[in-house]
Parts: C-alpha cells; structure tokens; sequence
C-alpha cells in the first residue's frame, strides 16, 4: 500500500511532501490525540511559565527525563525564578546543578539568567529568533521554548523527532530536509503539543532498536512501517538507526579507567580537593581527593567500597579507601569542608554519589 505522506525527489534533491491538505489534518489529528491520551505527567508540562520550560529544556539537552526529574525539583526550590538565577553566584548555580552533569549547561544558564535581568528587564524573549541570542540556547531548544511558552509555529528536531521523520517518510533526510518536514508537518494551532508530541513519540515508541509499531498513532502514515509489512523483512529504520546494534556512540567506543578516592571524615567535616578552574572537564568543581594509582603499600582496612561511574565514553572503576592512607602522585592536601556546607558548593556527580552511598548526605 502507498504510505500517505510520501517525500519525492526534487530535482536540485529537495524533498517535498507530497500529500492531500486531508491527510496532513489527519496525521496531526493522530499524533494529537494519542499525546493527550498516552503523554507522561510531567512537571513542565503543567505550566507556561517560560523560566520553568527553559529550565526543563536545558535540563533535558543530553540527559534523560527520569534523571531530570529530582533535579528540576530541587533546582526550582532554591532558585524559583529567574531573579534568582541571576543573583547567584556561579558557584551556587553550579552547586544546584550537581549530578546532573554537563556542567557547562548550568554556567551558560546562569549566563542566559544575567543576561535577561540585565538586558531584557527579567523578560523572556518571545520569538524564537530572539531567543537563541541569549547563551546555551541553539535552534532545538528555542523553538522548544518559543512553541511550549508563547505558542510560536516552530517546529522542534532532536534526535527523537529526526528518527520519527526518517521512518515516517522512509528514505534517508539531509538535516535541512529534516527541518523542513517538521515545519510542514507542524499544527500551528497547538505548536507546543505538537512538538512535545513528537519528541514523545521518539522517546516512547518509535525508539531506535524495536519500535513499537502496533502502538504507533501514525501507522497509517508511515512509510517504514508499511514497507516493512507489506515485504514482510525488515528494512533500513532510518539514517540514525540504520544499523541494529551499537551505534557510532554505543558502549564499543567506551575507555575503562580505574580510580582510587579518599573519603576522610572528621568532626562534621570531610576532606575535598577543588578541581583546577581551567580544567576542561568540570572546572572547578569539588571532589574526594583521587588518584589514578592506589597506595603503596595499602592497608587491607582502608578498602572501603568500589562504584562503577561513567563520564561521556569513559567508565570508571572506582575504589573508595576510608582514612589517611596517602595516594600517590597527586597533591592531596584538599580543604575540609562542613558537612552541612557541601549542599552550597559544586561537588562532581561521584562525589555526590559515594558521600550518597555512606550516607554522609
Ligand atoms: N525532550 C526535550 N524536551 C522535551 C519535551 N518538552 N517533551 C518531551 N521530550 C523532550
């Protein structure tokens, strides 16, 4: 059967949507309805607050929502506003950021926070032009904010909604082709749903490895699906997923470090190391003093626990030693800081985890 929304070659090879007025209603009118029955409850789609929806935005670039959600709490808790971003100091913001990771995100927030107290009397910009002046905010995340806040037609294209358009129209989109088939396809009236609606989607049930087509709103207009059925094997599932396995990102290409840390507790306080400010990696950020070779010789007592951790492609084997067994090749001298006084402070997201693991926050 011929898929409904079909992309036919142009001949400077700008893909086109070919289909009636009709069938695009209908796919949007799918696509909507089945995001009001099956969209996950989730904070920032409770509110129009552009603050909160940035917020969620940023949190959201390369980090999954089950990861956002503590987070996106807590974060509203001590900073409500964007007044109150704006006021902090980076160490706080970065502090509030803590575990979450890419840590440059929550400097170029704090950035974005001055910025728009500053410059646009604590005033989001409403378009989503505007908005990608401000620091942090590329294309994606504008147009996420622009559409969910103040209801601008503009489409939205992550990695989910890429993935939903190459299989909806079954041939491989150049990036610009991309772009313009969320647009074309977009329902203006409901831009924000719209958009969250095919993130969705991509997220939930047009996932990379084993789609869940039988659950599919778009069946009907979906060009994979249809070939897949109709020859009965499977065929390719778009640029991104192509191939079923690992992808360019996939564990294959991860390295394996192993680490050994000193967790030293005494009177209320524990010993940190402040990470130098021009690291590439988490700059300034506090962590357990470490080393990358263990001491010499080392106290059978001091082996206290072992945590895997990842960075990006690194995994990390980590042992935790408790006392004063020094490390080698590594200034350790570090600074004790109050127990109570480390919520105020930008620790890594292991140090978090291990005083989190002793119970020591
Ligand atoms: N990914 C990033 N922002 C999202 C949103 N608002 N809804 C669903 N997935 C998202």
């Amino acid at each position: 059967m011929r898929p409904r929304i079909v992309v036919e070659s142009h001949p400077r090879s700008r893909a086109l949507i070919s289909a009636s007025g009709k069938d695009v209603a209908r796919f949007r009118r799918d696509l909507l309805r089945w995001y009001s029955e099956h969209r996950r409850d989730l904070p920032w789609r409770k509110t129009r607050d552009p603050y909160r929806i940035w917020l969620s935005e940023i949190m959201l670039q390369q980090t999954r929502v089950a990861a956002v959600l503590d987070h996106y709490r807590i974060f509203l808790e001590r900073f409500p506003n964007v007044q109150a971003v704006a006021a902090a100091s980076e160490e706080a913001v970065l502090a509030a950021w803590s575990g979450l990771g890419y840590y440059r995100r929550a400097r170029m927030l704090h950035q974005s926070a001055k910025e728009l107290v500053q410059e646009h009397g604590s005033r989001f910009p409403r378009s989503s032009k505007t908005l990608q002046m401000l620091p942090g905010i590329g294309r994606y995340t504008a147009a996420a904010i622009a559409s969910i806040a103040f209801a601008e037609p503009v489409a939205v294209v992550d990695g989910n909604v890429e993935r939903v358009l190459q299989r909806l129209m079954g041939i491989n989109l150049t990036t610009p082709q991309i772009w313009q088939h969320a647009q074309a396809l977009l329902a203006s009236s409901q831009p924000g749903d719209f958009n969250q609606a095919m993130m969705e989607l991509g997220a939930t049930v047009c996932v990379p490895r084993e789609p869940k087509c039988p659950e599919c709103p778009l069946q009907k207009s979906c060009a994979t699906r249809q070939s897949r059925q109709s020859a009965d094997r499977t065929i390719t599932m778009g640029r991104r997923a192509a191939r079923p396995g690992r992808s360019t990102l996939g564990k294959g290409r991860q390295v394996k470090k192993e680490i050994w840390c000193q967790l030293n507790q005494r009177d209320g306080s524990i010993r940190l190391v402040q990470r130098p400010k021009k690291a590439s990696l988490m700059p300034g950020m506090w962590e357990l003093p470490q080393s990358s070779e263990p001491p010499r010789p080392m106290p059978a007592s001091a082996h206290w626990r072992t945590f895997r951790h990842t960075i990006t492609i690194t995994d990390y084997t980590v042992h935790v030693l408790r006392g004063t067994a020094p490390l080698p090749h590594k200034d350790v001298k570090g600074k004790w800081i109050a127990i109570d006084r480390i919520s105020q402070i930008p620790i890594t997201g292991l140090t978090r985890k291990i005083l989190k693991a002793g119970s020591i926050i």
